[in-house]
């Protein structure tokens, strides 16, 4: 299919941004050799990613700068690099002290808070391999993750430790509860102890760049969850973004609004600021429209990293709201997790006078990997250019490079410093993304225009991507059949204004039961209390009888076309 070129809308250059003055001159002369000189292991051979996050720092005089502030509506905290260094390293030897050490891994499992980075940077300290798991996941889902991990610990709280199936869960050791814990259960061990009694002198484990750091699970359409390994190495795209990318200098008050239990959280609300030396902005508590521009103006936020759905919202929530507040210190806007609208950047332009800059990757590729940068002109709707150091391409089935403004596979040549390693337990799933050697495949479909830029327009698998989370539709399916009226269900993502996509299940019923609007409500209930909130379908419809392979696979494309009224194309594998 070949894209029409329209009279295209371009934005251009406001400011150059600081550390990228001409994208196609670095491009052309990159080197990776370059940013690995910025870090301390290119000259003592010592490597740890949290060292150079944290402890570096201290040792080159910078520890009283402030690296995390905390808020949400019950804490307004700070810290300073020296202050998560020490909590970190107690935290790391309280591990140790419970004989965990290199390449165990150990998971998150927490809304954001202070502890939750102590504990994920003090566990990566130690050489262990951090998971970090959402706050709404459900505890099948937590399960899933715990087992195929084989982890021997998890830092929890209170309220979600009861989502963990200690008695199902033969390689957990060790259930760490942060706050206030009534009733200690099994395997339970307190946070506070842990810490009051661990020693700040900690050593920390040397690694090598190949080493396993962090494990994120994420969805595909088949299958569960996969587990998707990132090295330390990963480190030197996570520095080099954030510079030309991000933009970040040393003074600068950076906010990335994305959770830790998704890559963008952990990559760019943790690692890229702490790496450059950056304080990092973290705001607790659910999305308000009111309290988003609040956080901007009360910290004078200068960096805002946020996803479109979220600018989407503010935008629904008027300009009127916005003129309350004095926004004047945000200097550079990025957008992440979904196609970026048109209208959202011409909305930014409009009331920040400021461009939103898209910037395209994925969990899988460790960082971001095609961007809009400062020095770079924007085509609204345009995901930007690949960074440099990276070779992004259009290809087709056979891996065949395709000319400009043609649409097909989305594909980036390995390899690049924080792509994934491996799929936990599942080479052949990791196998399949690099079926067209060189070449990774994306799953998403794009094309390329004649400057270079890229479009996205669509995943090529049935992954659904609603309010920037990716959901499996096969996760979604095996949990509605486990609920007795459900025969048969069938996941999709349909379109939706605000969130990109919302789920939307279509359900055949077992005899005996009746379709009913309460019905919906208990379906919908129990995939949220099962599974996760986020993973629970907005919209159920009932059919009779769902289309199927004749291998009893359900036809997710026929029932994206019944939704969308479109055509249902080649039937010939229908059941019948
Ligand atoms: O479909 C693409 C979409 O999100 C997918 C990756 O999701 P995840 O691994 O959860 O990572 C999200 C944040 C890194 C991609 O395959 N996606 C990500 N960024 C964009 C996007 N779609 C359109 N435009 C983007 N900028």
């Amino acid at each position: 299919m070949t894209m029409q070129t329209e009279e295209q809308e371009i934005i251009p250059v406001l400011t150059k941004g600081n550390n990228l003055t001409d994208y196609e001159e670095a491009y052309a002369n990159f080197d990776w050799a370059d940013v690995e000189k910025e870090f301390t292991w290119s000259r003592t051979g010592k490597v740890n990613i949290a060292y150079e996050a944290l402890d570096r720092h201290v040792e080159e005089g910078r520890g009283d700068k402030t690296a995390l502030i905390y808020t949400d509506a019950a804490r307004n905290e700070s810290y300073t690099f020296a202050q998560m260094k020490t909590l970190s390293d107690k935290f790391g030897h309280a591990l140790r002290s419970l004989g965990i050490g290199k390449g165990d891994r150990i998971f998150v499992f927490m809304p954001r808070s202070p502890e939750l980075y102590t504990a994920y940077i003090g566990a990566v300290k130690i050489g262990a391999i951090v998971g970090p798991l959402f706050e709404a996941f459900m505890e099948a889902a937590v399960k899933d993750r715990l087992l195929d991990s084989e982890a021997v610990a998890i830092v929890t709280t209170p309220a979600l430790k009861d989502r963990i199936p200690v008695s199902e869960l033969p390689a957990l050791k060790h259930v760490i509860v942060v706050g206030e814990n009534s009733e200690p259960g099994d395997r339970e061990i307190s946070y506070d102890d842990l810490m009051a009694k661990a020693s700040d002198q900690l050593e920390i484990e040397w690694v090598g760049l190949e080493d396993g750091m962090q494990l994120h699970y994420t969805s595909g359409s088949t299958g569960k969850p996969k587990g998707v390994l990132h090295v330390h190495n990963a480190m030197i795209q996570h520095l080099h973004t954030a510079k030309t990318v991000l933009d970040l200098q040393p003074d600068d008050i950076y906010w990335c609004c994305a959770d830790p239990g998704w890559v963008t959280g952990t990559v760019y609300g943790m690692w890229a600021p702490w790496l450059n030396g950056t304080t990092s902005l973290v705001r607790g508590g659910r999305f308000s429209a009111n309290d988003s521009y609040q956080t901007l103006e009360t910290y004078k936020v200068t960096v805002w990293y946020w996803a479109p759905t979220a600018f989407r919202l503010l935008m629904a929530a008027g300009d009127d709201l916005l003129k309350q507040f004095d926004l004047s210190s945000v200097r550079h806007i990025l957008s992440v997790g979904e196609p970026l609208n048109p209208e959202v950047v011409r909305w930014g332009m409009k009331v920040f006078g400021k461009r939103i800059h898209d910037t395209w990757w994925m969990t899988e590729t460790g960082a971001q990997v095609i961007c809009n940068y400062p020095a770079m002109p924007i085509k609204p709707g345009s995901m930007g250019k690949p960074i440099p150091g990276v070779y992004a391409a259009i290809v087709d089935d056979q891996g065949n490079e395709l000319p400009p403004n043609r649409m097909g596979n989305l594909a980036v040549r390995a390899p690049w410093p924080s792509m994934m390693r491996l799929i936990w337990n599942n080479p052949a799933k990791y196998d399949e993304y690099y079926r067209l050697k060189p070449w990774y495949i994306s799953g998403d479909s794009a094309y390329k225009d004649e400057e270079g830029y890229f479009w996205f327009q669509g995943r090529v698998d049935d992954v659904i991507n609603t309010s920037g989370e990716r959901v499996g539709p096969f996760e979604v399916e095996s949990k509605l059949v486990e609920h007795p009226a459900v025969a048969e269900a069938g996941v999709i993502g349909k379109p939706d204004p605000v969130r990109g996509e919302i789920i939307k299940a279509f359900i055949a019923l077992r005899d005996g039961y009746e379709p009913s609007e309460e019905l919906i409500k208990e379906i919908q209930q129990f995939v949220k209390k099962g599974l996760a909130a986020h993973a629970a379908p907005r919209e159920i419809e009932f059919r009779d009888k769902l289309p199927k392979t004749r291998s009893g696979k359900i036809m997710r494309r026929v029932l994206k076309a019944w939704e969308l009224g479109l055509p249902t194309g080649d039937l010939s594998t229908l059941e019948d």
